[in-house]
């Protein structure tokens, strides 16, 4: 087997990355930039697509210098941000608008209009999506009714991810989309190749726009090769949340995992059942590769890390978001302090696109050290909700492997254990999602025959056991579901 490096771009929420892997697993290097954020309205959260590309681009470039030129790379995966929509100039390759990020709300009365008009039932049915404005559709029609650059643009018009956007970037024009990315913009029916030319009539989106959806591992193009030096072949490609998935070798059906970053993201391996909830989590797409293909269940929580950020950035409560596990440890409990996070609306169960958060319980005796343990375990208390929900859709988890930036968060990682009552796994090194891609550009590039073989690349986990009494828990749902009552 070729020792050569594969390299990684993961392109996320808040920075953008690039490491790279040799072929074991092992994570040799990585780079790191942030991406600015803009909120120009509330409920809206742009990026500046061009921003994603320069630092992407330059995080590459530092990692190909690491190992020693663009000819000593094997292969480069690429994994993204879902449901983030970018338009640009076919010709120009310049975007047309800011980028609109999953997180933005400004399409909540758009999706009313297509729930009123009784259209949920059947994107359900064929998408696996509930109708809101996190997923891309809607964004892509808001910028062909709001952004006059968008809506002139006629022909020379592209519309994708940033998956979509890198690799047209990275090559000089190539326009595709993997078919994990594709499955999150509600165009693309769970059980078809293509874009679905009722959706897109249904949402008025242009197909000719669109990119060609292709698997998620396969030789889909070379790099320009003015831009690391000689041309990479791109091979793998998937939406970060099915990335982690496979990073986290979630291979057979049951297998269940959640990425704290930005957001928090579960996932359970449904297997090759087409996946129908019937209690508001999402069917998705795992991944595609040749005539294979492989489903999950996602329950997506809006705020995590973002939470964090939040408390350190707007409030000031913390220095360092690593500073939130000690001052959770400094308080006994958490004071009856509750919080509901809906920074962003809620994501699933409840999709409430317009609720705001809330923190209740407040006293003279409150401290800064309460309302940052509320935060953290507003986390846990989502995913229990989560769990209850995977549980009454048929797929129970029997240990949740957790991974991203925030699980390295000890205090979290137990209090998550805790209220699920099940034992939690975290792998040696919590970049599953950059994993994934790797193991998905592996394969594409012929190193490994299949995912499973690919599996090597996955670390050893650390399990984190529960450990609380059965009437602290209760109380803590009991605080937790009150909140939820009052202010969801
Ligand atoms: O669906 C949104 C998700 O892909 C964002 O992921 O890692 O930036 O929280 P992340």
């Amino acid at each position: 087997m070729t020792q050569r490096p594969i390299l990684v771009l993961d392109a996320g929420t808040t920075s953008t990355r690039a490491m790279l892997y040799a072929p074991d697993g092992t994570r040799i290097a990585t780079a790191q930039a942030a991406l600015t954020q803009y909120y120009p309205h509330p409920g809206w959260v742009e990026h500046d697509a061009e921003e994603i590309w320069r630092r992407s681009l330059a995080c590459a470039r530092r990692m190909v210098k690491r190992a020693g030129g663009a000819d000593r790379i094997a292969a480069i995966g690429i994994t993204n941000q879902r449901e983030t929509v970018i338009a640009w100039d076919r010709h120009s390759a310049k975007p047309l608008h800011r980028a609109i990020v999953w997180q933005d709300r400004r399409t909540a009365d758009q999706c009313d209009a297509l729930r009123e008009a009784g259209h949920e039932p059947m994107l359900a049915r064929r998408t696996g999506l509930v109708v809101d404005p996190y997923f891309s559709a809607t964004k892509m029609r808001w910028l062909l009714d709001h952004a006059p650059a968008v809506r002139d643009a006629g022909d020379r018009l592209c519309l994708g991810t940033v998956e979509s956007w890198l690799v047209w970037k990275l090559t000089g024009g190539l326009h595709v989309t993997d078919a994990s990315n594709a499955s999150r913009t509600q165009l693309m029916a769970l059980d078809e190749d293509g874009w679905n030319a009722d959706l897109c009539a249904l949402f008025g989106i242009p197909r000719a726009a669109l990119p060609e959806i292709v698997d998620n591992a396969g030789a889909f193009g070379e790099t320009r090769p003015d831009l690391l030096g000689a041309p990479v072949g791109i091979c793998g490609l998937a939406g970060d949340q099915q990335a982690a998935t496979i990073g986290q070798a979630c291979l057979r059906p049951g297998d269940a995992k959640a990425t704290l970053g930005t957001g928090a993201f579960i996932l359970a391996n449904m297997g090759e059942a087409m996946p129908a909830s019937s209690h508001r989590l999402l069917g998705t797409l795992l991944y595609r590769i040749g005539s294979r293909r492989a489903y999950a269940l996602e329950g997506s929580i809006f705020v995590a890390g973002s939470l964090m950020q939040w408390l350190r950035d707007r409030l000031g409560l913390i220095e360092n978001v690593q500073d939130s596990a000690a001052l959770a440890r400094s308080v006994p409990d958490n004071g009856g302090i509750f919080m509901l996070p809906a920074l962003v609306g809620l994501g699933a169960p409840h999709w409430k696109p317009q609720a705001r958060g809330a923190i209740v319980g407040l006293t003279q005796g409150t401290t800064r050290a309460h309302i940052v343990r509320a935060a953290l375990e507003s986390l846990s208390h989502q995913i229990h909700d989560l769990a209850d929900a995977f549980a009454a859709d048929g797929a129970p988890w029997r240990v949740l492997r957790v991974d991203g930036g925030m699980s390295a968060n000890d205090w979290i990682v137990q209090d998550m254990a805790d209220m699920l009552s099940l034992p939690v796994d975290r792998p040696l090194d919590v970049e599953t999602t950059a994993l994934g891609a790797a193991m998905l550009a592996g394969v594409g590039a012929g190193l490994f025959g299949s995912l499973e073989e690919a599996s090597v690349m996955a670390s050893q986990a650390m399990r984190f056991t529960p450990a609380m009494g059965v009437t602290k828990r209760a109380a803590r749902l009991r605080g937790w579901r009150a909140v939820l009552a009052a202010h969801a």
